[in-house]
């Protein structure tokens, strides 16, 4: 089966990855040279990636069947509705399919028209006196989020990023004058409790559901810092997480039902991976936001413990035929992002980074090729996203964390870092403890 997949970051990567056990025949388009995906790839080529005519044309060169598109931006540039107008099948939504995620008022209207569980209070503005004008008559706190697109950057939550009223303002007034997210803005209200993701692969009606997974979007250890599209993120051998449990599980996956059965009914039908991500506060899953693919990092912790054929998978999501039945192994991941120096406020690139694969994968764990690239020397190199997934792979928890960070020292270069308390114990504790308190 021949596939074309779109993107050359981590998560990409890791489905290309899949496609590869799965026997799949790979066709690659991506902007950055992705040593992991040209390694699997039968043909490649290096290609904006919202550059509908050019991956249009890759796609009938080579005579593809079926697509899967890894980022959001080529899915808000309209890919799917191209590619499946030349007669390719694709595992990802059309556009109008993906403003669940591309517009943060539509996913709260329409989980609002629908009377699905889990909304957050919300209101949206085209103009910052507006905004000022809500404020001032609310007395809780909010978070003040860009309604278009940001790469996860966009974020700021009050009593973290934003102090007072003043500072709120200014952001507001930042989004507008810069016109980040292209957008608006939206004003929500704060939900309190721990994050945990819930992914699905969806047919455009059924639902088959991924292990669990916690992301860690602060820059910096201990949850401080700006947002960034994710630093690391950890699985539990039972598709749970410590701190939530089986019920909580039911009714994020029934949200994420209602939200596709809500799709189906107002005539954009969802087809691809969804991502939901939730905080489960002390009256149950609230939904944070709902992306239009896989997570980047969650998705490079299920597919290596997949176990159903993913090119099958591929077919079933985009010819509606989702069984239930999607397996994973019982073994436990641990992922952290190796990033350049500065992520998340202004990255360094262009360093030289290097690899032993032989010994990461001695030690336990899988690399994943994120944001790098080879310049003219042929040296791999930094760029100013994320550079390299380490997933550490074992029973528990704690030994995929050690096998993680074992694996992670034979990256080497002089301009990175990574959170080393992701998937620790004491990190996880904290969210236990946390959720005993808000929920006893
Ligand atoms: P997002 O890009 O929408 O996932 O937001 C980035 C991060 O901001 C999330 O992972 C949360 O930690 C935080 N956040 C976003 N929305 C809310 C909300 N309504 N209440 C509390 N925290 C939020
Ligand atoms: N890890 C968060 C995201 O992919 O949006």
């Amino acid at each position: 089966m021949k596939v074309l997949t779109v993107g050359g970051g981590g998560r990409e990567h890791a489905a290309v990855e899949a496609l590869f056990r799965s026997g799949a025949e790979i066709y690659a388009v991506m902007k950055n040279a992705n040593p992991g995906i040209i390694a699997r790839a039968k043909e490649c080529e290096i290609v904006g990636e919202k550059d509908i005519n050019k991956v249009c044309d890759f796609a009938l060169e080579h005579n593809i069947e079926f697509a899967y598109i890894g980022p959001e931006g080529p899915l808000e540039a309209g890919l799917v509705d191209a590619l499946e107008n030349i007669g390719v099948k694709c595992a990802a939504p059309t556009k109008a399919a993906a403003r669940i995620e591309t517009s943060k008022v539509f996913m709260r209207e329409l989980v609002q028209k629908h009377n699905i569980k889990g909304n957050l209070g919300f209101a949206s503005f085209d103009n910052a006196a507006d905004a000022e004008e809500y404020l001032k008559a609310i007395d809780h706190d909010i978070v003040v989020k860009p309604i278009g697109l940001t790469g996860g950057k966009g974020v700021k939550v009050q009593g973290e990023h934003l102090h007072n009223h003043e500072e709120t303002m200014v952001y507001i007034n930042e989004i507008f004058e810069e016109h980040i997210g292209g957008a608006g803005v939206i004003l929500e209200e704060k939900a309190i409790g721990e994050e945990f993701t819930q992914m699905i692969f969806v047919d455009g009606k059924h639902i088959a559901p991924m292990p669990l997974v916690q992301d860690h979007k602060r820059a910096y250890e201990g949850d401080v810092g700006p947002n960034t599209g994710g630093m690391g993120s950890y699985t539990d051998a039972d598709h749970l997480l410590p701190f939530v449990k089986e019920t909580d599980r039911t009714e994020s996956l029934k949200i994420l039902q209602n939200i596709v059965d809500a799709m189906a009914e107002e005539g954009c039908p969802y087809r691809g991976p969804m991502y939901g991500q939730f905080m489960l506060t002390s009256t149950g899953p609230k939904i944070i936001e709902i992306n239009a693919r896989f997570g980047d990092p969650e998705a490079m912790n299920v597919l290596p413990i997949l176990e159903t054929n993913f090119a099958d998978l591929i077919k079933d999501m985009s010819t509606g035929k989702i069984g239930k039945d999607v397996k994973f192994k019982n073994k436990a991941t641990v992922c952290k992002y190796i990033v350049p120096k500065g992520y998340g406020v202004e990255s360094e690139s262009g360093h030289e980074i290097s690899v032993d694969a032989n010994a990461i994968h001695a030690c336990g764990a899988e690399i994943f090729y994120a944001n790098v690239d080879v310049n003219s020397a042929g040296q791999l190199v930094t760029g100013t996203s994320r550079s390299i997934g380490i997933v550490g792979i074992a029973d528990t928890i704690a030994e995929a964390e050690q096998n993680c960070e074992r694996a992670a020292q034979y990256v080497k270069c002089d301009a990175i870092f990574m959170r080393h308390d992701i998937g620790t114990q004491a990190l996880i504790q904290r969210r236990i403890d946390h959720m005993k308190q808000i929920r006893p």
